[in-house]
């Protein structure tokens, strides 16, 4: 065994734990959302990463167990959009055998663009996967097709999001990032569309991740606004948390008919209770969404080192974890570079 952290329940220098691993299965996306993927960086010239460099099944499954013993409890899967990552019901299938440290199963879930859900829907619920958070940014298509840039019908995602639910995954988490100016007329009616259907909305503001996004703190829509908004027209009050460090704030319809969420990462930091480590497609450890570097774990994972060195080096990269990045954004930091969106996962 080599000196240094052995697994068990970590805490870093902010005394937070080590509770989910969000793994992006590929850099790869069929949308080019503006704040995400531009076209303009994004194009025929952009160099994706080719196949040996990234994580194979085994690598991701090892790397997994190995963050379970260090008491990992959920898995969340992304991309960018990881139903493009060919077979990844195979992976879904080994990491769904995975246990958490008192033996229960992981909270195993994907983020998904929703376009490949009609199509796979039921393989990822037989392979395994337990929820399914879809992204959309709007109900208005000409809004929704503006801001994927690809031309994509916003129904073709609502037909995903019933295949979901059709094939056990209910209900379902609809992540919209609002950005003012852009979709923020469409708040009210991406509420009252899900009202009363049992899937959760969550209201996101937009973030400056990445260094392609062009964020300013004017893109900003306050979630406190949001809430006034919805509100106004269909009477909301707060939730109990479902779990301690649940980024999304609930807010219950007064008439019982279902709960929004909102995410408020920029007006209301919760780095605080961050238990997120983040792993890239070709297996750099990132300790903060917003970090400007990763730790190379595919090297370690390459060079034949043990799981227990593996284990070890996740262990000290844990314990000496200070990020707060949302609690010290400024206008200055926004233009930092930053690893992208679409290369770490949401
Ligand atoms: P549940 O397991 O369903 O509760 O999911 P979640 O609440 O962890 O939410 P999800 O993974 O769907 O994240 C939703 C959005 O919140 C992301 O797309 C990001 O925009 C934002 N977000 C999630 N985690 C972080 C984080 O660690 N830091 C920041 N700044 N934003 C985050
Ligand atoms: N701000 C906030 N959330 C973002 N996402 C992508 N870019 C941003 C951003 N700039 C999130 C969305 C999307 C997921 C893949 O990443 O929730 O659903
Ligand atoms: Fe793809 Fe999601 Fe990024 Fe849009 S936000 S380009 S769907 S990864
Ligand atoms: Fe966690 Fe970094 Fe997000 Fe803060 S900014 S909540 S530390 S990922």
């Amino acid at each position: 065994m080599v000196v240094g952290a052995t697994p068990g329940l970590l805490a870093d220098t902010r005394g937070r734990h080590l509770h989910d691993l969000r793994i992006s299965v590929t850099d790869r996306c069929n949308f080019r959302c503006t704040y995400c993927m531009p076209k303009s960086l994004f194009d025929k010239d952009y160099k994706y990463l080719a196949h040996d460099e990234l994580l194979s099944f085994e690598e991701i499954t090892r790397t997994a167990r190995l963050f379970a013993l260090h008491g990992v409890e959920k898995i969340r899967l992304t991309g960018g959009e990881p139903l493009l990552r060919k077979n990844v019901e195979a992976l879904i299938e080994m990491l769904a055998a995975l246990k958490t440290t008192d033996g229960r199963s992981m909270d195993l879930t994907l983020t998904t663009n929703g376009s490949l859900l009609p199509k796979k829907a039921r393989t990822l619920r037989a392979a395994g996967l337990q929820r399914i958070t879809v992204s959309l940014d709007s109900l208005d298509d000409n809004v929704f097709r503006a801001m994927n840039d690809v031309d994509f019908p916003v129904t073709d995602v609502l037909r995903g999001i019933d295949a979901a639910s059709d094939a056990g995954f209910f209900p379902v988490k609809i992540n919209m990032v609002v950005k003012k100016g852009v979709n923020d007329r469409d708040i009210v009616a991406m509420a009252r569309h899900f009202k009363g259907s049992g899937h959760i909305v969550r209201f996101i503001e937009f973030m400056d991740v990445g260094s392609s996004n062009g964020w300013r703190m004017d893109d900003v829509v306050p979630s406190a606004e949001v809430v006034r908004a919805i509100s106004a027209v269909m009477p909301l009050v707060e939730a109990e948390a479902n779990y301690s460090g649940e980024v999304a704030e609930r807010w219950a319809y007064r008439d019982g008919s279902g709960e929004i969420g909102v995410i408020s990462s920029v007006t209301q930091a919760f780095c605080a209770s961050c238990t997120r480590a983040r792993l890239s497609t070709e297996g750099n450890l990132y300790t903060c969404l917003f970090a400007q570097s990763g730790h190379d774990l595919r090297a370690l994972i390459r060079s034949g080192r043990t799981d227990a060195e593996i284990a070890a080096a996740i262990g000290l990269i844990w314990e000496q974890r200070g990020d707060r990045y949302s609690e010290i954004r400024s206008d200055a930091t926004a233009q930092d570079p930053k690893i992208e969106m679409s290369y770490i996962g949401g």
